[in-house]
């Protein structure tokens, strides 16, 4: 009977450092072997790729695989680009993208928000605050897959229309665009909604006590800012399905044990076969698993 060869993770990072976040995770998943690349930029990933294709056999070949990590998404699809492009027939390893956990944490948001609604939000209404932000833009077109009339903010309403055209162009659905520099342009953009998610940069309050009393269908709020102060005025970090003012509230630190293991569980999956890609969606169908 042949043997299982060794599990190993090839991990390209875009960062001057290798994440160390990364690493942990991918140890406490089970790895064998963790083989780190930093600084990598497209122009490096087909020496790295062909190096984890052409060394074991196809029956072996999903015993290696690919993380794309570190702290700029944008780097990092830029290099899943470059490793699809790199594969060819059955030459190719599974590979997962999460660059700062924006998947993984957006996966983790939006189960967050079907707990709240028991179990679908298909019709209902969203708006997704700082949806700019990679983490935003993941929950922005998770909720629209899922069925939710989804509106993205920002504090420009330029960077929101554009936003809400581009998730158009790749999600085939329809996404509101609304401003955030003002309480009153954000009660505005917030009329009518049920369901808010902040997505904003650490420390920066984008839903006041103010606004959120006008909010009179909200039924869940979540913050996914976990640096005082709150990116929704009255939620904590620690907030975990805790019932406000007539709605359910989670924070940072209640979304971030799912995220944790939506991300140790997909470098786990990698490793079943040899052809899958977990982006945002596959995050967030692992998550529905879990949760
Ligand atoms: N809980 C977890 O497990 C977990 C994991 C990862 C990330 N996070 C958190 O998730 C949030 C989103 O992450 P991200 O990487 O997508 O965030 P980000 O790129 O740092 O910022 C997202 C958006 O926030 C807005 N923003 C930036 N600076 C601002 C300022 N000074 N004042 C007001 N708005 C500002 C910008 O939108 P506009 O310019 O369009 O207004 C930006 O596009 C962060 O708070 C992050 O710490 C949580």
């Amino acid at each position: 009977m042949a043997h299982d060869t060794p599990k190993i993770l090839i991990q390209l990072d875009p960062d001057k450092q290798a994440s160390v976040f990364d690493r942990v995770v991918a140890v406490d998943a089970g790895v064998d072997h963790l083989f780190s690349y930093r600084g990598v930029v497209p122009g490096d990933v087909q020496a790295l790729v062909h190096g984890s294709i052409f060394t074991r056999g196809f029956d072996q070949l999903k015993n290696t695989a690919i993380f794309i990590g570190g702290s700029d998404m944008a780097a990092g699809e830029a290099l899943l680009e470059a490793v699809k492009a790199s594969f060819f027939g059955p030459f190719r390893v599974s590979v997962m993208l999460d660059p700062n956990g924006s998947n993984t944490t957006a996966a983790a948001a939006v189960l967050r928000v079907l707990e709240g609604f028991n179990g679908t939000v298909q019709g209902h209404d969203s708006a997704v605050l700082a949806a700019t932000g990679p983490v935003g833009r993941r929950v922005a077109m998770l909720l629209a897959h899922l069925g939710a009339r989804v509106r993205v903010g920002s504090r420009q309403l330029c960077k929101s229309v554009s936003l809400a055209e581009s998730l158009g162009e790749s999600t085939d659905k329809l996404f509101l665009p609304f401003e955030t520099s003002s309480d009153e342009v954000t009660a505005e953009g917030l009329d009518g909604a049920e369901i808010v998610v902040a997505a904003g940069a650490a420390g920066v309050t984008l839903l006041t006590g103010n606004v959120l009393k006008k909010l009179h269908k909200l039924k869940v709020t979540i913050d996914l800012n976990a640096v005082s102060p709150a990116g929704i005025e009255g939620v904590k970090p620690q907030d975990k399905k805790t019932e406000k003012d007539g709605y359910l509230a989670w924070g940072a630190l209640g979304v971030g044990s799912l995220k944790m293991k939506i991300h140790k569980a997909g470098i786990q999956r990698l490793f079943i076969s040899n052809d899958l890609i977990i982006d945002a969606l596959e995050s967030f169908e692992i998550g529905r698993e879990l949760a």
